[in-house]
């Protein structure tokens, strides 16, 4: 049974280290921050629930990085959440130093790990703990496509009344508004999407989907948490069982989709070696444009990451 390190105690971290526990899969979930109380109150409630919702693993709070060593898999959520009216690229300057040095600290106790960034702004913070770690960039990846598809199904699922279990969707490119669902890759038991839907109707969905996140911080003050730390977890537990699924996750291109050196949103197959594959669909020039767009939107990201000199 293997070990797994939450870092951020706060409402995603939490939510992931919970959902994880009741997957019954890993022996111990490091749950740490720095306000290392919060954290030890967190687990103890996750633990408290096992009697009641019948699981094993147990979860340890902590504010010492001494106690993630030898953590196979290490999800990384520390950061601030959005305002409010703030962009996730608004979070760059607080968030990259935090993303950094949590991912220097996880090094200096984890050999080898695999780690999922779920720090924003999420592409260029996946960026910057690959710079950090030294791991090769099949072991470092982060998650947003698949909140991201979970959104997007979520609504196709109440625009069409029809359960959400049976909705399947690629989504790409960066974690942001310029992110692109792919209506053509959208099927419902395996019926093209554009069978069930009107092109409008659909058209008002994938832009909704875009803008998923912003309407839940305008809703709640701060950003969302279940569906963040369930597709965490999501991908905990695909590499663990070594599945080798298939989900959109941010991933470094090497020359994929004509880009490299960058982290974006793609379809990768997820095992127990992290990114197994790259998957290369065959995009039309709309979809590309799209891509490309994202991808520009990104790097200028990146370039203020740069020009903090973090090294
Ligand atoms: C969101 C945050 C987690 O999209 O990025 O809700």
């Amino acid at each position: 049974m293997s070990k797994v390190t939450v870092v951020g105690a706060g409402n995603v971290g939490a939510t992931c280290a919970n959902v994880l526990a009741h997957a019954d899969l890993v022996k111990e979930i490091v749950l740490l921050d720095i306000k290392g109380d919060f954290a030890k109150g967190k687990a103890l409630d996750t633990n408290q629930q096992g009697p009641i919702d019948y699981y094993s693993t147990k979860t340890i709070g902590s504010d010492d990085y001494a106690d993630t060593a030898g953590s196979d898999i290490v999800v990384i959520t520390a950061g601030i959440p959005r305002k409010p009216g703030m962009s996730r690229d608004d979070l760059i300057s607080t968030n990259a130093k935090i993303v950094s040095s949590v991912t220097k600290s996880i090094m200096e106790h984890s050999k080898n790990p695999i780690i999922i960034v779920v720090s924003n702004p999420l592409d260029v913070m996946t960026y910057a703990a690959h710079k950090a770690s030294g791991l090769p960039s099949s072991r470092v990846f982060g998650m947003a496509g698949i909140l991201d598809t979970a959104r997007y199904r979520a609504f196709l699922s109440m625009e069409l009344n029809i359960s959400p279990k049976d909705f399947q969707a690629v989504l790409m490119g960066g974690h942001g508004d310029t992110m692109v669902p792919l209506p053509r890759y959208t099927t419902v038991a395996g019926i093209p999407i554009t069978e069930l839907i009107a092109k409008d109707k659909l058209d008002a969905i994938v832009e909704r989907t875009k803008k998923g996140g912003g309407e839940l911080v305008k809703l709640m003050g701060t950003s969302a948490w279940y569906a963040p730390g369930a597709a965490a977890a999501q991908m905990v537990q695909t590499i663990l069982r070594d599945e080798n699924r298939i989900f959109p996750c941010c991933a470094r291109l090497d020359g994929q989709y004509g880009l490299k050196d960058m982290f974006l949103g793609v379809p990768v197959k997820l095992g127990k070696e992290g990114i197994v594959q790259i998957l290369e669909l065959d995009l039309n020039k709309d979809e590309m444009a799209l891509m490309n767009t994202s991808a520009d939107h990104v790097r200028k990201v990146m370039d203020v990451y740069e020009a903090m000199g973090i090294s």
